[in-house]
């Protein structure tokens, strides 16, 4: 649905993308995420026809947005990061305005607006003033709005930020019925736990490129493979049997071991097998253990690795 290869777009002296490569299948709910200035909004505003790419390829369900920009605007409904309402208009009013301006007539309109604020969950608000809205409302409102004209392809541009945890938890049920509905959606935040559990796939981007593409399970899998053993010894052991199960322990998992705090870490992808070996050859050679535990990556730790170095290069 989505293809982006190459894609550069230089402000001046900045390279906001640098050679992003993207793509995102038909149905699927894809994260994009990365750190604040990582080029997220420009990339969905080339993909939503409002800027141009210095270079590089985009398309949309095979529609070159920048040769046939029209055609792509039917497909895509876009939700931008900042938006404004207008004050004097009731929610099914600015529903209305906009459909209008996507060209629905008026029977199709009124079935659409009620479609929508049900969909996001907003048709108490029906009647309500946009500009008494809370944010959360208003976040949901201008979604709707983006699904007025019924897109395939939506491009939602941190649609959660800002919103309180309950807010977000309404936003979450929201796209995976959009989700179930079988659109498909780019969604962006720098917030990488906030999409981990909600997307298929996702694409964490850094200056401008992409540097990790892939599913859930293959992110998990990375997680997994980041993971540690943390062996803990009781004080009082000798030098030699410290040094002796240094080295069991180093075989066992082929990394260095690292000491710290009273406990040893060393990086090993998860193995339960070798773990109870290990564990029993440690104690054969009268080594103190008192603790003996897997540590999993965190999603955030896996992030930080990837997005090592958020400096913006100034080229
Ligand atoms: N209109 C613009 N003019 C100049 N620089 C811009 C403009 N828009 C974005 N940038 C720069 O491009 C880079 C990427 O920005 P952006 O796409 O907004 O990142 P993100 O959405 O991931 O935070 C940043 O360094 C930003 O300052
Ligand atoms: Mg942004």
């Amino acid at each position: 649905m989505i293809c982006c290869q190459n894609l550069q777009k230089r402000y001046g002296r900045t390279r906001a993308l640098d050679g992003l490569d993207l793509r995102v299948s038909p149905g699927e709910l894809h994260g994009f995420i990365g750190p604040n200035g990582a080029g997220k909004t420009t990339a969905m505003k080339i993909l939503a026809t409002l800027t141009r790419p210095t270079a590089g390829l985009a398309l949309v369900d095979g529609v070159n947005v920048c040769e046939q920009p029209q055609r792509a605007r039917r497909l895509i409904g876009y939700m931008p990061d900042f938006f404004g309402v207008y004050d004097n208009l009731k929610a099914w009013e600015y529903l209305d305005l906009y459909a209008g301006c996507a060209g629905l007539s008026g029977a199709q309109r009124r079935a659409r607006i009620g479609e929508l604020l049900e969909l996001t969950g907003l048709t108490d608000q029906r009647e309500a003033m946009v500009d008494g809205l809370s944010r959360g409302m208003k976040q949901r409102l201008c979604l709707a709005r983006a699904m007025l004209h019924d897109p395939k392809l939506l491009l939602l541009d941190e649609p959660a930020s800002g919103m309180d945890p309950r807010a977000r938890a309404q936003m979450r049920d929201i796209l995976r019925e959009i989700a179930r509905m079988g659109k498909t959606v780019l969604i962006s935040s720098h917030i990488l736990p906030e999409l981990s559990e909600l997307c298929d796939a996702m694409t964490i981007l850094e200056r401008g490129r992409a540097v990790f593409s892939g599913s859930a399970q293959e992110m998990r899998r990375k997680l997994d493979g980041d993971s540690a053993l943390i062996v803990r010894f009781a004080p009082g052991m000798d030098e030699e049997t410290a040094a002796r199960a240094r080295e069991r322990i180093e075989a066992a998992c082929g990394a260095r071991a690292q000491e710290g705090e009273g406990e040893w870490r060393v990086s090993a992808p998860g193995d339960d097998a070798r773990d109870a070996a290990l564990l029993g050859e440690l104690i054969s050679l009268g080594a103190r253990v008192c603790e003996f535990k897997r540590q999993q990556a965190t999603l955030e730790t896996v992030f930080m690795e990837v997005t090592r170095d958020e400096t913006q290069p100034d080229l």
